[in-house]
């Protein structure tokens, strides 16, 4: 899926450990670069390996966030080290890195109290990141009122899909992904495509020659600020990159266009569009399901239920090559019904159970193949420690 490049003795790690495991592997690279490095003491990142334009283990592409980390790593006067970990795993990345003390600093967290305060402390906001409409230059989309009559896609579960749920004068294509909504919008079976800013704008760039126009949006779950996250021990740092920032603020600013981030006056959203809360899946940092592709996603149980990772690894392996075609690559679906995210959600302690039955016998009549022939029991433990790694939170 992502280039791994040999040259790195990091990249060669992963795929070796087959992405298992590999906090650990990271930590102890770290540490064996901290001794190379000699007497300074590293400026150790948090990040995810594959989440451009935000992140990647690619030391040609390294992606916004990590280069920002590493202007900074250089204004501290640190040598940077990285400890990849996924971030769809959302507050639980958070706290198995961050707060597991892996790392000293983590980029792009949402700036609220409400993310995980009081242990994570943030930055001053570097950036602005949220929700913003594409569509064709040279049309017209400054604000709401000029989406009447157009076919607007907007994705499954969404903000922008709530708030444009009570407008009849606007017509929805529910897409699952930002990328599928690009493709409508190619394909012409949209005229403007309301989706996830950063998405929007690195897929105008690398998949579509910069052919479309992208205007961010903000209001309530539309936006908010992206700041850089630390353990509540750490004022010290943190009191130190806020001194660093506004230095780094034309670097910064250079970093988003090169990434494709969307910039310029956003569309404001009155709260008179807003449903009320409640019946908004998506809304606001933290909340969010799919469409968030930074460290702001889902939320597994909590901890107690934290499987081996390396049974997990396994599992998701498994679920990628064989399940993932219907239920979604990382188990990551839109369509609710065949959401397995939302297991512990819908049986709660029957959990289990259903998932054997269901994996064993199949449910023939509804699409749900059976799988008894073609794996062992084993292998469906595996699958199920990582599907518990995924689990929303219930009251989701
Ligand atoms: C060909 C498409 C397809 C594939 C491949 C597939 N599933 Fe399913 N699966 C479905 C559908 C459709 C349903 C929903 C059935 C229903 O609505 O009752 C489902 C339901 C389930 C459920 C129950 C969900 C619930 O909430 O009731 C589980 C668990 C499950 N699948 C696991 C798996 C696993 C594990 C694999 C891979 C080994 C897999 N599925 C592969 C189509 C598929």
């Amino acid at each position: 899926m992502r280039p791994i490049n040999p040259a790195s003795g990091k990249s060669r790690q992963h795929a070796i450990a087959g992405r298992l495991a590999c906090a650990a592997a990271s930590v102890l690279i770290a540490s064996v670069a901290a001794v190379h490095a000699g007497e300074a003491k590293p400026f150790r990142l948090c990040a995810d390996p594959t989440n451009l334009p935000f992140s990647s283990d690619s030391p040609s592409q390294p992606g916004f966030y990590v280069e920002i980390g590493q202007a900074l790593a250089q204004a501290l006067g640190q040598p940077i080290t990285y400890d990849w970990y996924k971030s769809y795993f959302g507050k639980r990345t958070v706290r198995v890195t961050l707060l597991g003390k892996q790392c000293d600093a983590m980029i792009g967290l949402p700036r609220s109290e409400d993310f995980m305060g009081p242990a994570v402390i943030f930055s001053n906001s570097f950036a602005k990141e949220g929700y913003a409409l594409v569509a064709a230059k040279g049309q017209a989309i400054g604000g709401v009122d000029d989406l009447r009559g157009k076919r607007v896609a907007v994705q499954y579960a969404s903000t922008p899909q709530n708030l444009l749920a009570t407008r009849d004068d606007i017509q929805k294509v529910t897409v699952l992904s930002p990328e599928e909504a690009m493709q409508a919008l190619d394909q012409g079976r949209a005229d403007v495509a309301f989706i996830w800013g950063p998405v929007a704008g690195w897929l105008n760039m690398t998949a579509y020659n910069d052919r479309y126009q992208i205007r961010l949006t903000e209001g309530e779950g539309l936006s908010w600020d992206a700041a850089i996250g630390f353990a509540k021990g750490s004022t010290a740092l943190r009191d130190r990159v806020d001194q660093i920032l506004p230095a780094l603020q034309k670097t910064i600013a250079d970093l988003a266009v090169k990434y494709g981030l969307p910039a310029g006056q956003p569309v404001r959203f009155g709260t008179a569009q807003a449903v009320p809360a409640g019946t908004t899946t998506g809304a606001g940092p933290g909340a969010g399901g799919a469409q968030v592709a930074s460290v702001v996603a889902t939320e597994t149980k909590g901890d107690a239920t934290a499987p081996n990772e390396e049974i997990a690894g396994a599992g998701k392996e498994i679920f990628n090559g064989t399940c993932a075609h219907c239920h979604g690559p990382d188990a990551i679906q839109s369509e609710r019904k065949i959401d397995l995210r939302l297991l512990r959600h819908r049986y709660g302690d029957d959990m289990r159970e259903t998932f054997w039955k269901t994996v064993h016998e199949g449910r023939p009549a509804k699409g749900m193949p059976s799988w008894k022939e073609v794996f062992t029991d084993n292998q469906f433990d595996s699958i199920y420690s990582f599907l518990l790694t995924v689990q929303a939170e219930s009251n989701d």
